[in-house]
């Protein structure tokens, strides 16, 4: 391989063309795994990390990626014009993944200000740079969330309309609309990838399975909001940073692609499911005030991205839940420094009677 100066102008053997990749969010759960899942798998891409490393951010999840000469990590905000200007003159950046985001519900409902901020205005400093730098593909991260609340029957398909309901969903919303617009306006090749809910390891514990595999090991109450019947369509990460992949490379520009795995669970069933597999007694469940505005039921109709790229999830559920609690256990220091500091503070105001 031959590298010249910093720019990655890069030959490789086949003389295929590197890809200069601007991956933001990288340090956080989803991000951190595609980061480590691409390095560790291919050989034409550079990867830039740009990740401000807010609470949900941790180098740790970077290690066995962080000496590859194929990375960099660049510590800053997505908001900052000045930097990413910088970054994609410097890199020669002609991909974009867009991971970064505000990324809790819970969050949102207590100040949606910075979901703003980042899902929004932090997205459109991205599209605009990467309209000025003529990148090949912008591929936005984006939710279910989107769509809003299902009620017992029915799937969100491409085609359901937006209406997202919490702060958060909203703010994501309205950065899958703008990147979008730019591929409609400007021809900027965007594509969109919308995904269920996400589990697996370096899962920030705000998020119900790993606070419920926490709280439980830790003989703490585990608080489920409402009945405890919301329903979410699980996957395991490395099944959709897969299809994130694979929109990535092969996605028509323009479009939507939905992801999920078809894994509907009420939440208690997960929390009871945890318990049993550490052995612990269901009298550590606590039913506590309901999430305002909670959505019902989410459930994804993964058809598209099965038939015209086809995707489809690996992971099976019993044993990949299985594997994330494994890791859990064999990562208790993670865990144990991700919420020393600022967690307790965002725990005691969240979960106060
Ligand atoms: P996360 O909260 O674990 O990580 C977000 C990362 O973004 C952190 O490393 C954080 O430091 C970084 N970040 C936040 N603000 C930034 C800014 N202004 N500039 C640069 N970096 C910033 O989130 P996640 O669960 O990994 O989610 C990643 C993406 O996937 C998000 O866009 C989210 O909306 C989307 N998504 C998540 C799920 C899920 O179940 N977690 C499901 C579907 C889609
Ligand atoms: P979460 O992991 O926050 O994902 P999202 O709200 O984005 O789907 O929550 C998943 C479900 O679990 C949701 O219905 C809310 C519920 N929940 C609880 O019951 N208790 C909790 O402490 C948390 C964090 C979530």
């Amino acid at each position: 391989m031959i590298i010249i100066g910093e720019s990655h102008l890069t030959l490789i053997g086949n003389y295929k063309q590197m890809k200069n990749v601007l991956v933001t969010g990288g340090a956080g759960f989803i991000g951190s795994n595609f980061t480590n899942h691409i390095l560790s798998s291919r050989e034409d891409v550079f990867i830039v990390n740009l990740d401000k490393l807010t609470y949900a951010g941790n180098l740790e999840n970077l290690k066995e990626s962080e000496h590859r000469r194929n990375y960099t990590f660049i510590k800053g905000d997505i908001c900052n014009h000045e930097l990413v200007d910088y970054i994609f003159s410097k890199h020669r950046i002609n991909h974009v993944i867009n991971f970064a985001a505000e990324s809790h519900v819970d969050r949102s409902i207590l100040g949606s200000e910075v979901f703003f901020q980042t899902n929004v205005i932090g997205t459109n400093v991205l599209l605009e740079a990467s309209r000025r730098y003529e990148v090949e593909r912008f591929v936005q991260i984006s939710t279910d969330e989107v769509y809003g609340s299902l009620g017992a029957e029915g799937l969100f398909t491409e085609r359901t309309p937006l209406s997202p309901n919490s702060p958060y969903a909203s703010s994501k919303a309205s950065a899958d609309m703008m990147a979008l617009a730019f591929q409609h306006t400007y021809g900027l090749p965007v594509v969109v990838t919308r995904c269920s809910n996400n589990y697996g390891p370096f899962q920030f514990p705000e998020k119900l399975i790993p606070l419920m595999i926490i709280n439980a090991l830790s003989n703490k109450k585990l608080p489920v909001y409402g009945d405890g019947l919301n329903v979410r369509d699980w996957i395991y990460v490395t099944d959709h940073n897969k299809a994130a992949e694979l929109v990535w490379e092969k996605g028509k520009m323009g479009e939507i692609y939905n992801v999920g795995a078809k894994q509907e669970m009420t939440n208690i069933e997960i929390v009871k499911l945890i318990l049993s597999y550490l052995n612990k007694s269901e009298d550590l469940i606590e039913f506590v005030k309901d999430r305002p505005g909670h959505d019902r039921r989410y459930a994804i109709d993964a058809t598209k991205i099965n038939t015209e790229l086809g995707w489809k999830p690996l992971q099976k559920f019993e044993e990949a839940i299985a594997k994330t609690i494994d890791w859990y256990l064999a990562n208790k220091l993670w865990w144990e420094r991700v919420i020393s500091g600022e967690y307790q503070e965002y725990y005691e105001i969240q979960y106060e009677k």
